[in-house]
């Protein structure tokens, strides 16, 4: 598996952990910093391998987020919706940037750090 991948896959996998144990208003704030971090760094892969869908992907990321804030804002704030948006986000759109870089067999070293 291509090596960014692998960290964009790990950090699913932490904000699905994180996100399970929202409690408190800091839990909120982490999941919030994690979340954006993730995003930020998803949006620079598609940018380094040219992924062509770019625009369409991050105004989704960036609707999100926005929804988050003010969800993260509120002490009551329900966490269900972002719940089966990360889940269809990272099950469906975020397997597209994978499907369509194993199809145009972009070397690993060019997008490497
Ligand atoms: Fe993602
Ligand atoms: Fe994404």
């Amino acid at each position: 598996m291509h090596e960014k991948w692998k960290v964009i896959n790990d950090q699913h996998e932490e904000l699905f952990y994180l996100l399970q144990h929202v409690v408190s208003i800091s839990d909120r704030r982490r999941f919030f910093d994690k979340f954006v971090e993730h995003v930020q760094f998803e949006e620079q892969f598609m940018r380094d391998i040219g992924f062509p869908d770019y625009e369409v992907h991050t105004s989704r990321h960036h609707y999100i987020i926005e929804r988050l804030k003010s969800i993260c804002e509120d002490k009551h704030g329900n966490f269900d919706y972002i719940e089966s948006w990360r889940y269809h986000h990272t099950q469906v759109t975020d397997t597209h940037i994978l499907t369509w870089l194993e199809d145009s067999n972009i070397p690993d070293t060019s997008y490497k750090p």
